[in-house]
This record gives structure tokens, C-alpha cells and sequence, in this order.
């Protein structure tokens, strides 16, 4: 393939150097000249390991040569990969200047392009920033439409520095965020025989998915370093720890915990989480990601109690009341927070959770229920259709069967999905449906 690669830095760079040594024919273009001589003298413009051999190699082989020339790098190319930089601007938000100004060349010169020409994103950017702000921009330029005047894909990279030519040809995935699939499969197209799963996704999708990558790797390093210097400060062998911590594969280094739904509780995780914070407190350790757990957990049912407000009801429902569903427990649950908020702004409100009732019945948590939760109590309802018949907003925080095969669909009530019910991709299309956190 013809591949033009735009801004020869880090990403730049290694991707254009990497697909010419993969046969690809590559023009690389940045606007500083320094970079564009180095590379048509076979050197690398970014030190990393094995770049050095790998450009000299390509550049001898006249698979890849650099120019500043937008227009002729268009002309001779039939998709592009856009590697500009996205910093930070001073408040924090994500600089698009040199990805609008590039778009606007690229577009510019696709206008006098005949033939199919993919422009591929790969620099990071928030959701969005594609559909809303770069599309139009090639839209304008080129007086035609993306998906079918031309191609617009995502294609996020992860390589690391360092190591971003080994990266590049053992990829941990490939994600293209494609327009149309023809888009998608000119991407693909670049990347054939490299190992690692592809996942073709909206373009949104891709451009979110970098962030999640990078925000969890950033949380992972910072949650190490408190633990152990926590650990430290008690003496302990925070190496020995993590050794351990990472040898449980069911619970830890897993997908557990790593899919948005509803806020944690329980008589362990909150109570653990503030003896954790404490005991550091009391050692001089400032541990700001540990202590903003239980705060993060707050808020986010604090999101729960702002659906109900913007539903502008008053009289809610609520299915599931323990804190997590198939047990009684009901220390801690933040089922039981949520529904104190609700009855505590004056909302007209009717529980019901099979499991509570059952251990009213029998007596088990009917103590418990009754001196702890005594104006919770008096709102338990025995049936699903009393809280359905009730209610004009339902909030569904269990998945017990009974309740999951009687809610309706439709908006009558109105569902606030707590714990993103097993539909909830289908919900998520009809009118009256609201997930917390999708
Ligand atoms: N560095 C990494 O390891 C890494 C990893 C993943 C993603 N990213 C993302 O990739 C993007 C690029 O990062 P980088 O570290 O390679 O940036 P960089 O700053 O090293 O390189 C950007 C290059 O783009 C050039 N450029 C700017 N405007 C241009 C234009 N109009 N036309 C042509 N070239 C132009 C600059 O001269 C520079 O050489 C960023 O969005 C970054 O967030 C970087």
C-alpha cells in the first residue's frame, strides 16, 4: 500500500519506519525541516531501540523517503496516518491545532485527489473530536462526504515508548474505530499478518478506548506506589505483597470489577478502605488515590439520586435493597444509602427485594430491618407488580429473575438501570430507559 504518514515524531516516526519495513511504500511528512532531512539521510529524528538500523534500512530501500510536500505526499498516497502531537493546554484540555491545521491541508489537497484516499487518525484524541471536529473540517475541504467521497478511520496506537518497534510488530491489539467498513479494511490492510486481536468499532469507541488504557495504567502505577508505601510505613514487604496480590488471577489481575454499574458497599470493602486510609493517615502517608476511593463510590451514587431528580417523579420504585445481589446483607449496601437519599428528599417510595423479604420471614435480618431501617421497613413490598403499579420512575439495582422478566419496556414507568440489566443494549434504544453509566 501507498501510505503517507503525517508529523515524524515518536508515533510518526516508528509507524512509518515499521510499515515500510513491512513492505508498505511510505512518504513520511512533518513541517520541520530537521526531521524531514534526517530521515531522507536514513537517520531516526526520535532515539529508540532499534529505530536507528530499521530507518536506515527502509530509507536505503527507498521504501520510505520524508518530504514537507502535503500536497505531493496526497497525490502519491492512498491513505494517510494522521501522528500529529495532541498536548495538554495549560487548563488540561486536549490541544487539536495541529490536528486541525494538517486536517486542513490533507483536505485540501484530497480536493484535487481523484480515487479513494482513507485519512486515518492516529494520534490520541477525546471522543468526539473525529465526528464533530475533524470530518467537518475534510468535509469542507474536500467538497465531499466521509464514508464516500473518502475514508475516515481511528486507529489508536499503543505502543510504548522504548520499545515501540518491537510494540509495533507484536501489537497487544489492534482497534480501528471505522466510518464505513471500507474505511475499516484499508486499515487492516496495513496491519495484515501482525498478530494480537482486532476489534473494529465505532470511531467514538476507538478514540475512548485510548483513554481508558492509559487513565488504568496510570491508576494501576499509583495505586502500586501508595500500597507500598503504605506498606512501608507498616513494615511490610510491599514486593511480597504484590506478588501475591498479582498471583490471583480470579479476583485481581481479571476482568472482575472492571465493568460500570452500580456504587460497592458491603461490611468489608468500605470499612477496610477507611481502617486502610487511617492507618496511613496516622503513618504520615499521603495515599490521594486510596482516600478518594470511598469518595469516588459517593459520587457515583450521588448519579443515581440525579436520574431521579431529572425524571421530575415522585413516586419510585426500587428493586433490590442488599448490597449486591443473591444475599441478604444488608450493612453498608449502597441500595440502602440511595434509598435513605430518596425517602430523605420526600420521593413516595416502594422497595422490593426478594431475598430481604424472605429473611424478614424467617426472622434473619428482620432485626436488623426493623430497629436499623424502620422507616425502610414500612416501604418493603411483598410483589414486583405492587412496585410496578406504584411507580411512574423504576430504579433496578438486582437481577433477580421475577423482577428482570416483569419490567416493561416502553417508558411506563420510566427505568434507571443500576447494574446494566443483561438487555440493557436494547433498552438503551427505547424511549423512557436510563443506564447510570452507559
Ligand atoms: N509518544 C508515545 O508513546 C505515544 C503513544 C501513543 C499515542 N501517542 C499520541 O500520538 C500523537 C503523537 O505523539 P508523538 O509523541 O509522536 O508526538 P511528537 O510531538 O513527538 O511528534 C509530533 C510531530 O508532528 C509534527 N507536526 C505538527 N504539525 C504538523 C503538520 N501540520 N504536518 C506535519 N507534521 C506536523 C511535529 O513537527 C512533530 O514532529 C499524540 O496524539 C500522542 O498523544 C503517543
Amino acid at each position: 500500500m501507498r501510505v503517507s504518514v503525517f508529523g515524524l515524531g515518536y508515533v510518526g516516526c516508528v509507524s512509518a519506519a515499521c510499515l515500510a519495513g513491512k513492505g508498505h511504500e511510505v512518504i513520511g511528512v512533518d513541517v520541520n525541516q530537521v526531521k524531514v532531512d534526517l530521515v531522507n539521510d536514513g537517520k531516526a529524528p526520535v532515539v529508540e531501540e532499534r529505530i536507528g538500523e530499521l530507518i536506515a534500512e527502509v530509507v536505503g530501500s527507498g521504501a520510505l523517503r520524508a518530504t514537507r510536500d502535503v500536497r505531493e505526499a496526497i497525490m502519491e498516497s492512498e491513505m494517510s496516518l494522521i501522528c500529529v502531537g495532541t498536548p495538554s493546554e495549560p487548563n488540561g484540555s486536549l490541544c487539536t491545532t495541529y490536528l486541525e491545521r494538517v486536517t486542513e491541508e490533507i483536505g485540501a489537497a484530497l480536493a484535487e485527489r481523484g480515487g479513494r484516499h482513507t485519512v486515518v487518525f492516529r494520534s490520541t484524541m477525546l471522543p468526539g473530536t473525529c465526528t464533530n471536529l475533524l470530518i467537518p473540517i475534510l468535509e469542507k475541504y474536500v467538497g465531499g462526504t466521509a464514508g464516500v467521497d473518502f475514508g475516515v478511520a481511528v486507529n489508536p496506537e499503543f505502543l510504548r515508548e522504548g520499545t515501540s518497534v518491537r510494540d509495533f510488530f507484536d501489537p497487544p491489539k489492534t482497534v480501528v474505530g471505522e466510518l464505513d467498513p471500507a474505511s475499516g479494511d484499508a486499515v487492516l490492510a496495513l496491519y495484515e499478518g501482525l498478530p494480537g486481536e482486532v476489534f473494529r468499532v465505532p470511531v467514538a469507541t476507538a478514540e475512548a478506548i485510548k483513554y481508558a488504557d492509559n487513565a488504568f495504567h496510570g491508576l494501576k502505577i499509583g495505586f502500586a506506589n501508595e500500597l507500598g508505601a503504605v506498606c512501608q510505613a507498616l513494615g511490610v514487604d510491599s514486593h511480597q505483597v504484590m506478588d501475591v496480590f498479582l498471583a490471583d488471577r480470579k479476583l485481581n489481575i481479571s476482568p472482575a470489577y472492571l465493568r460500570p454499574g452500580f456504587a460497592f458497599g458491603g461490611s468489608c470493602l468500605p470499612k477496610d478502605l477507611r481502617s486502610l486510609v487511617h492507618a496511613a493517615r496516622r503513618a504520615d502517608v499521603s495515599v490521594p488515590i486510596l482516600s478518594h476511593v470511598l469518595p469516588s463510590n459517593a459520587a457515583h451514587l450521588e448519579r443515581a439520586v440525579e436520574l431521579v431528580e431529572r425524571a421530575g417523579k415522585r413516586r419510585v420504585g426500587l428493586f433490590g435493597l442488599s448490597f449486591k445481589p443473591g444475599t441478604d446483607d444488608l450493612r453498608e449496601s449502597p441500595l440502602v444509602e440511595l434509598a435513605e437519599r430518596l425517602f430523605g428528599k420526600g420521593y413516595d417510595l416502594k422497595i422490593h427485594d426478594a431475598h430481604v423479604s424472605l429473611s424478614r420471614l424467617l426472622g434473619a435480618n428482620r432485626e436488623y430491618v426493623e430497629t436499623r431501617l424502620p422507616h425502610l421497613a414500612q416501604l418493603l413490598a411483598d410483589s414486583v407488580d405492587e412496585v410496578l403499579e406504584h411507580a411512574e420512575v423504576c430504579l433496578v439495582g438486582t437481577r433477580d429473575p421475577a423482577v428482570l422478566s416483569a419490567l416493561p419496556h416502553g417508558g411506563d414507568p420510566l427505568l434507571i438501570d443500576l447494574i446494566h440489566l443483561p438487555d440493557a443494549d436494547v433498552r438503551r434504544a427505547e424511549p423512557g430507559y436510563m443506564g447510570l453509566a452507559w
